[in-house]
C-alpha cells in the first residue's frame, strides 16, 4: 500500500543536517536545530519537517499513525559509514599485541599476518559463513545509528574468492534492513600465491571481475590500496583506467603510511580518498582544490597507535572531509563510528557540525548517494534518535549515549527498550 503516513515526536531537537557546504569548514553556528519537531514520514521517505504540534494539527482528519514520543529525543541522520571491511574470517587479536609488543604492521604483514592471515581465513569459510558474519557485524553499527554501510570485498584475492565475498554481502543486504553498499576491493595487495606478475593479476581481476561484477549487480565501486607494500600509483594506472572505462566508481586507500595515493585519486576522479594519515601539505592542498572526498579513518589511527589523519588542516584548506570507520579484523577491530568520529573531533579539533557532516551527508557524498545523509522532504527516512534534549551531548559522551531508536527507510528497525 503506498501513501501510508507517520508522524513520529515530538523531538526536542532534529538536526536535519541541511544548507550547509559539502566542503570546508562549518561553524556550529550554521548548524540548523529545529525545536519540538514532528517528522512526518511518507513510506520510506521525508514528507516534512516542522513544530510537531503543527503536523498534528494539519494531518489529524487524516490517516496518519502518530508515534508519540514521550521524554527528551534528539533526531539525526542515519548515520553512513562510507569504509568498512566487515566481511572477513578469523581473527587478528594476535597482530594486535605483536604490534603493541612493538612490531610495526609493515613488518607483521612481511612475516606473513596481516592482510594475508585474514585472507587465508577468509578463504576458508564457506559464502554463507561469511554472509552470517557480515550480518552480525551490521547489526552492531546499525544498533548505533548506522543505517547505510559500505562494505569491501579484498580477503579473497582470487577470482573466485573476491566473487565468494562479493556473493556474501550481497546476500548479506538481502537479510539486513539497512543498506550494505559493496565494494570491490580485489586490488588489496598482490596474493602471495600468485604465480604471474603484479601486471598480470591486476589484468586478470580487471578483465574477469569487472564484467562479472555488472552482470550479477554485485558493485558498482572499484577501490585499490596504494601503498608499498600493496600496489604503486604506476601499476594502478591501467587498472583505474579500464574501471573508469566501463563506467565504475572508484575510490582509493591512500596515503596510510606513505604518500602518492591521493594523487591517483584526484587523477582519476576518484570519489573519495580514505586513510590519509601520512598526507603532507601538498596532498592536503590538492585534495582541498579537488572533488574528492578525503575520508578519515579514526579507527585505523586507534587500532595501530598511530597518529590521525589531518582532518583539521583539510577542513580549513578547504576540503571536503567525512569520517568512517574501517571496521576490519586488523588495523580497525574497534567498528564503533560515532566513538571513533567524536574521538577524532576532540584530537583534531573539529566543531560537533564538522563531525555530524563526516558520518551523514559528506559520507553519502563519498558513495555518491544523494537521497541520504540529511532530513529534509524527499530524502529517505533514515534516522538516529537519542535520549537527549540537547544534540550536543552526543558527541560530548563520545560514543557512549547510543541510539535509542534506529529507523531505516521509515520502519522502526531498532528500539534499545526492547533489545
Ligand atoms: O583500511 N590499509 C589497508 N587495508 C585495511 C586494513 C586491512 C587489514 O589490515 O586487514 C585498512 O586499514
Ligand atoms: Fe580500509
Amino acid at each position: 500500500m503506498k501513501g501510508v503516513k507517520k508522524l513520529i515526536g515530538p523531538f526536542r531537537q532534529v538536526i536535519p543536517m541541511t544548507g550547509l557546504p559539502l566542503k570546508g569548514a562549518i561553524p556550529d553556528t550554521e548548524l540548523a536545530v529545529i525545536s519540538e519537531a514532528g517528522i512526518l514520514i511518507e513510506d520510506n521517505k521525508i514528507h516534512s519537517i516542522k513544530k510537531f504540534s503543527q503536523l498534528l494539527e494539519d494531518f489529524k482528519q487524516t490517516d496518519t499513525e502518530v508515534i508519540l514520543l514521550e521524554g527528551d529525543h534528539v533526531c539525526l541522520p542515519g548515520l553512513v559509514d562510507a569504509h568498512t571491511h566487515i566481511c572477513f574470517g578469523g581473527s587478528r587479536a594476535n597482530d594486535y599485541a605483536l604490534r603493541n609488543s612493538g612490531k610495526t604492521y609493515l613488518e607483521i604483514a612481511k612475516a606473513g599476518g596481516g592482510i594475508w592471515d585474514t585472507v587465508t581465513q577468509t578463504r576458508k569459510a564457506t559464502k554463507d559463513k561469511l554472509a552470517k558474519h557480515t550480518v552480525k557485524l551490521a547489526k552492531r553499527h546499525f544498533k548505533n545509528g548506522t543505517t547505510t554501510l559500505e562494505v569491501k570485498s579484498g580477503y579473497g584475492l582470487s577470482v573466485d574468492e573476491e566473487l565468494k565475498m562479493l556473493y556474501a554481502i550481497k546476500e548479506a543486504n538481502e537479510i539486513l534492513p539497512i543498506d550494505l553498499i559493496p565494494t570491490c576491493l580485489a586490488a588489496h595487495m598482490l596474493p602471495k600465491d600468485y604465480p604471474g606478475s603484479v601486471e598480470d593479476y591486476l589484468t586478470e581481476i580487471g578483465t574477469v571481475i569487472f564484467p562479472k561484477l555488472r552482470e550479477e549487480g554485485l558493485a558498482h565501486r572499484i577501490d585499490a590500496f596504494i601503498e608499498e607494500s600493496a600496489f604503486s600509483a604506476k601499476q594502478i594506472a591501467p587498472y583505474f583506467k579500464r574501471a573508469k572505462d566501463m563506467g565504475f566508481d572508484v575510490t582509493v586507500h591512500a596515503d596510510q603510511f606513505s604518500t602518492g595515493g591521493s594523487e591517483v585519486a584526484i587523477q582519476f576522479d576518484a570519489l573519495s580518498a580514505d586513510h590519509l594519515e601520512a598526507s603532507t601539505q601538498k596532498e592536503i592542498e590538492l585534495l582541498a582544490k579537488s572533488k574528492v572526498i578525503a575520508t578519515a579513518l579514526p579507527g585505523a589511527s586507534l587500532g595501530l597507535g598511530c597518529n590521525f589523519a589531518p582532518a583539521r588542516k583539510i577542513l580549513d584548506a578547504g576540503g571536503a572531509l567525512a569520517i568512517a570507520s574501517d571496521h576490519n579484523p586488523g588495523s580497525a577491530p574497534m567498528g564503533d563510528l560515532l566513538t571513533q568520529a567524536a574521538i577524532l573531533g576532540a584530537f583534531e579539533k573539529l566543531s560537533n557540525a564538522e563531525v555530524l557532516a563526516g558520518i551523514t551527508f559528506r559520507a553519502s557524498a563519498a558513495l555518491n548517494l544523494s537521497d541520504r545523509g540529511q532530513l529534509a522532504k524527499g530524502y529517505l527516512a533514515d534516522l538516529a534518535v537519542f535520549h537527549t534534549n540537547n544534540y550536543a551531548e552526543i558527541l560530548y559522551n563520545q560514543g557512549n549515549l547510543k541510539p535509542c531508536m534506529v529507523w531505516k527507510n521509515g520502519e522502526l528497525i531498532f528500539d534499545r527498550h526492547k533489545g
